[in-house]
């Protein structure tokens, strides 16, 4: 019979594909280094206690960091017979030292380490996604300082609606990913304890220390509940949100640049390297990268709904479907920070259209607020000045004309509020420039917030 290291009840091998549909080598070897690490914290402690002899202990942690060389020199195979990373290590360890590695698992259990190791690698990773949003802000922010005073037309319903500045545009991503990376934190707070002791469920009858394995491993503390440090995967969940919210802020971004880059709005370029042709048609330069992003969101919103729905009704404490919970935190891993990385090195390369982005915020009587504003300044009730506004866009739709083509006359013809100052109240700088209030559109407030940012 093979040796596996739970064989001793079994008469009979594993059936081949069973071998085969249950391990989980082929993904969970990406934690081999928080394996190895918990593991030689859990050995040195374990020598501290006096559960195993210093000597043991440090043959278990020579032979710990031999593998983990190996593994990163490419030298170590890994075994669909030993299921997972867990045992893998732990079978490399036992022929490399001999019985001192048959006592690293004392007072452990494979359900307290993989929840350890979960925890351990999404640290690493959260940090790394913190960072790549962190980088994708500074992008927005020196895309913005260079871009300062571009206007551009605001929309709501994708209809022209009021001027805005194309800086205060990217900045408003800038505000979506500080929370983004507020979320990360939050999640990190909890995630940050170890679940180590908890053994299979109950807790362990060695006099272990828990806490002393926590500080060795940068956690901020252990786990209160043996069955919950070994059921729980709402860490897990948790990134998998934060890192959906994140993709939804991307995708809507790279929604705004393939339309923005599309000829009929035409006010922007993507640069050349984040685009691919058409094997057909010659003249076609498309948006792939943005593209992606916003297909990719889909699939980490998928992660997030695979692992909410493995968990939903599990009973407590460990279950094999758990298995299933690295695959889909991994995927998001690996998506979310690509995409952050796509979008912070493609906007330095983007170039703008300012005159056709001025041209278009002037369209579409987007000043037509600033009207009603001006009437309520004079002393007109802002509901009657709306409709009077109101009145002098249908006006101009009807004779084909804008709202500065009027002369004082037919404005006058609409309200005997409006005087000759009125033009200069209806310019797209006027528009912009009077949302002087705190979080408006107003270069003075854009420049404010890029000050504060840039502390
Ligand atoms: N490979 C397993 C997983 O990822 C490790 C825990 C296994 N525990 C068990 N009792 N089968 O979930």
């Amino acid at each position: 019979m093979k040796s596996k290291p739970w064989s001793g009840r079994f008469t009979e091998d594993t059936n081949q594909f069973v071998e085969d549909f249950t391990a989980s080598i082929s993904f969970d070897k990406r934690l081999y280094r928080q394996d190895i690490i918990g593991s030689i914290a859990h050995a040195i402690m374990l020598g501290e206690q006096g559960v195993i002899t210093k000597a043991e202990t440090n043959k278990i942690i020579k032979g710990l960091q031999g593998i983990l060389k190996d593994i990163e020199s490419d030298n170590f195979e890994f075994l669909t017979e030993f299921e997972d990373i867990h045992m893998n290590i732990e079978k490399r360890l036992i022929e490399r030292i001999g019985d001192a590695g048959r006592k690293l698992h004392t007072a452990r259990s494979r359900n307290d380490q993989v929840a350890l190791d979960i925890r351990f690698y999404l640290r690493d990773e959260i940090q790394a996604v913190y960072d790549y949003a962190e980088r994708l802000q500074d992008s927005l922010v020196s895309l913005a300082k260079t871009n300062i005073d571009v206007v551009m037309p605001g929309y709501t319903h994708l209809q022209r609606a009021q001027p805005v500045l194309f800086s205060h545009h990217m900045l408003a991503y800038y505000e979506m990913l500080e929370r983004d990376k507020g979320r990360l934190e939050d999640c990190l707070k909890r995630l940050n304890v170890s679940p180590l002791g908890a053994g299979a469920l109950a807790g362990t009858t060695f006099p272990i220390n828990r806490e002393a394995v926590a500080r060795e491993l940068g956690f901020e503390g252990v786990t209160k509940n043996s069955i919950d440090s070994v059921s729980d995967r709402d860490f897990s969940i948790e990134f998998l949100s934060a890192s959906s919210i994140i993709m939804m802020h991307l995708s809507r971004f790279a929604e705004e640049l393939i339309l923005w880059s599309s000829s009929e709005f035409d006010f922007i370029e993507l640069p050349d390297s984040f685009c691919t042709g058409s094997s057909i048609m010659p003249q076609k330069k498309n948006p792939d990268v943005p593209e992606l992003v916003r297909g990719k969101t889909g699939r980490v919103y998928g992660d997030l709904f695979s692992l909410l729905t493995t968990m939903k009704g599990l009973p407590l404490a460990y279950n094999k479907d758990m298995q299933e919970d690295k695959e889909p935190v991994f995927d998001a891993v690996d998506t979310v920070k690509d995409c952050l990385r796509a979008f912070s090195e493609m906007l330095p390369g983007i170039r703008l259209n300012k005159e056709r982005m001025l041209k278009a915020a002037g369209g579409g009587f987007s000043t037509a607020t600033d009207m009603a504003d001006y009437l309520v300044r004079k002393g007109v009730p802002f509901r009657d000045a709306h409709e009077i506004v109101g009145k002098c866009v249908r006006y101009c739709i009807e004779k084909g004309k804008d709202l500065y083509d009027l002369t004082l006359k037919e404005f006058q013809r609409f309200s005997k509020a409006f005087e000759k100052d009125i033009f200069d109240y209806i310019t797209v700088e006027k528009s912009v420039n009077s949302r002087g209030v705190t979080g408006g559109t107003a270069l003075k407030q854009v420049k404010k917030r890029i000050k504060e940012i840039e502390g």
